[in-house]
């Protein structure tokens, strides 16, 4: 199929700006404000097309490893609730760098998350000197340091000359020259800052980013949606392996089920993505070692709906934004966020619904330790009685995962 890697990295972009939402209680568009910057310094600079396309996909990707959650870790200095003191610490350099390994540049990026901090002078996390800075890390540097240091949404004149010195100031110290000069020269126009208002950026980036469409297969695309699937997963420390360990026992089912190659990866990529919504759920909740309240519950209730909302502008991704967002619901119309009923639930639905459950319970989570096979069917048998979920699919799974089952599909 010919699929537009642009709409994939806006689905992106709303999903990291979730991290945000969660850190800080609001979102600010960082990825995207920094994302839209970038492309205009890069044109300016210029970049071939496939160059202003990979720095796009990096700027909207160069925080990824802030949600990661060994970087809320008090041991390293960070508040629980702080984005811009995450930002501070280098290692979230590192995981973001480390996060993208598998992403398909068309370009030669290594390295450039990991020196979005450097200064120019060489005073940055890695104190590396100027020069040996990637170009593409320098223009993320100054983009990012410019949203997080002033309100680009709505820069009124006395904020807008102190930008403005703040730039200069900083020549050669934070920025190269030519880098000052670049934002200088782009910034120069109304409409500049127009785009960078938060009701119009999505539609200025959309405009924007290069209009880049590959030939792949959903195999092919698999190697894109792992790379999320590790953002997603880092986020807490009970689900470090939720979605990659449900892509493998998906993709084990779909076989045994006989289902055709596009399917059985778009059900696997469908498994990678499928707690995405889970990135605006705060970690105080999803880490709770208690009994949660009602609200709480009611927060985690719509990440499912934050899954449909990140990918469903993804021309192709029909079938997976379904099969992704639709594992809360359940056949007796109690699930959530819909309250669908089993007429709405295609059978690669309810597969990825019962094996969430599974999954789930076969993990350990803050309040219980990993249930055993038998332990977790028990639970299953249950739901499966009360009309929950399939009751076909839950015998299938006790015989494909259970211990005592001879079956090629081990
Ligand atoms: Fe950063
Ligand atoms: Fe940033
Ligand atoms: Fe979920
Ligand atoms: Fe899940």
């Amino acid at each position: 199929m010919l699929f537009n890697l642009n709409e994939f990295l806006m689905s992106i972009s709303f999903a990291l700006d979730f991290v945000e939402l969660d850190i800080t209680g609001a979102t600010s568009n960082h990825s995207k404000r920094v994302s839209y910057i970038c492309y205009k310094m890069g044109e300016n600079l210029g970049f071939t097309s496939n160059q202003l396309y990979d720095l796009t996909a990096l700027a909207i990707l160069h925080d990824n490893g802030v949600s990661d959650k060994r970087l809320h870790d008090k041991s390293l200095g960070t508040s629980l609730n702080n984005f811009s003191l995450i930002e501070r610490k280098k290692e979230h350099c590192i995981v973001s760098e480390k996060n993208i390994k598998s992403f398909p540049f068309s370009t030669n990026v290594s390295d450039v998350l990991l020196y979005h901090h450097e200064n120019y002078d060489g005073t940055g996390y890695f104190r590396l000197p100027g020069p040996n800075i990637p170009l593409m890390s320098q223009i993320i540097h100054l983009s990012d340091i410019l949203d997080i240091t002033f309100s680009l949404d709505h820069l009124n004149n006395e904020e807008h000359n102190k930008l403005l010195s703040f730039i200069n100031d900083n020549r050669n110290i934070m920025f190269s020259d030519d880098i000052a000069n670049a934002f200088l020269n782009i910034s120069k126009h109304k409409s500049f800052w127009l785009d960078l208002k938060t009701m119009f950026l999505t539609t200025a980036l959309k405009n924007l980013i290069p209009s880049i469409s590959i030939e792949c297969s959903f195999k092919e695309l698999r190697s894109m949606t792992k790379t999320i699937s590790r953002i997603i997963d880092s986020k807490s420390p009970y689900t470090q392996l939720h979605s990659s360990e449900l892509a493998i026992k998906i993709e084990k089912l779909a076989k045994y089920y006989g289902e055709n190659e596009d399917d059985i990866y778009k059900l696997v990529i469908a498994a990678d993505l499928h707690d995405i919504g889970k990135l605006a759920v705060p970690n105080s909740i999803l880490d709770a070692e208690r009994k949660l309240t009602l609200d709480e519950y009611e927060v985690i209730k719509e990440h499912t709906y934050y899954t449909r909302v990140a990918l469903q502008g993804i021309e192709g991704f029909e079938d997976i934004v379904e099969w992704a967002s639709n594992h809360h619901e359940r056949l007796n119309g109690k699930g959530y966020p819909f309250g669908k009923i089993h007429t709405e639930l295609d059978f690669n639905s309810r597969l990825m619904g019962c094996l969430d459950v599974y999954q789930a319970l076969t993990e350990a989570r803050p309040y219980r330790p990993s249930l055993t096979h038998t332990a977790a069917m028990q639970i299953l048998n249950d739901m499966k009685n009360d009309n929950l979920i399939d009751s076909k699919i839950t015998e299938d799974i006790d015989y494909i995962f259970g211990s005592n089952s001879f079956n090629p599909f081990k």
